[in-house]
């Protein structure tokens, strides 16, 4: 698929923590697609790959911030945005810890950080902007192979694992409240990409993965309920 623009609508996708990795390599794929681009980075401050990006846009990419573990940025930012309408709205960030401890071993605090982050913020940002995506939008989430239930046969990221399921569960409950719409839900399980997040051990590339998750969020466009993709379109089990 080369492009979703038609006619005189320019789609609009906000991508929530575009600054670096998957999500700023999904804002360029969207851009490439004649999409107009709103990314939000959490460090005011910093320059990042996304306002590389801006600068070379023509205007078609606007950077917001939003540190998505901060509720109080999100009436703010939905304000600023309140003149835009969405076609798509997908939360990308997340994060992880150390990755071989067991879960009983797990300090507190670290639990803690990473199930608000991969699981009660995206919801958050979710419920706080969904009334600016349009009746037959889409509204995603980046989960993980690592959340599925079904799968985890060789345990290993296990507050990873939780805080993807979680989010998966949050996100159906979400999908459940929403059953008369016409708006697509997903929740996007990547493959294992070589991020800072994925590491240097990831068979897969940004360049190659990006474009086939685009390819799988816009097959969905205008196809209402909730679907648990990977990669190639795939359904993933819970
Ligand atoms: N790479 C993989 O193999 C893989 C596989 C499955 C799923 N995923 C998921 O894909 C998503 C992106 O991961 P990645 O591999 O691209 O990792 P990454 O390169 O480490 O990027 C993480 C992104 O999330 C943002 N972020 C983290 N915490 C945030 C917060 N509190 N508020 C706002 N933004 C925040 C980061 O912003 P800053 O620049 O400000 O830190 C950054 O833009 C994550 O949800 C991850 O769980 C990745």
């Amino acid at each position: 698929m080369s492009s979703t623009v038609t006619g005189q609508h320019t789609p609009t996708a906000l991508i929530i923590g575009a600054s670096r990795g998957l999500g700023h390599a999904m804002a360029a794929e969207f851009l490439g697609r004649g999409w107009n681009v709103i990314g939000t980075v959490r460090d005011a401050s910093a320059r990042t790959p996304l306002h590389d990006l801006a600068d070379r846009a023509d205007g078609r990419v606007t950077i917001e911030h939003l540190d998505i573990d901060e509720p109080n940025h999100l009436a703010p930012l939905h304000e600023r945005l309140a003149q835009r309408q969405l076609d798509l709205l997908f939360v990308n960030a997340g994060t992880t810890n150390n990755e071989q401890t067991p879960i009983g071993a797990v300090p507190t605090a670290d639990f803690v950080e990473v199930m608000i982050t991969n699981a009660l913020s995206p919801m958050r940002v979710i419920e706080a902007l969904e009334d600016l995506v349009s009746p037959t939008g889409l509204i995603g989430a980046m989960s993980s192979g690592q959340g599925s239930i079904t799968n985890n046969t060789t345990a290993g990221r296990e507050v990873y694992r939780g805080s993807k399921a979680a989010l998966n569960m949050f996100m159906r409950s979400f999908a459940s409240r929403q059953a008369e719409t016409q708006r697509a839900f997903v929740l996007m399980a990547p493959g294992w990409i070589r991020t800072a997040l994925g590491g240097p051990d990831a068979p897969f590339t940004i360049e190659e993965s990006v474009p086939l998750l685009v390819d799988v969020l816009l097959s969905k466009l205008g196809m209402p309920g909730l679907a648990y993709l990977d990669r190639s379109g795939q359904t993933v089990p819970w």
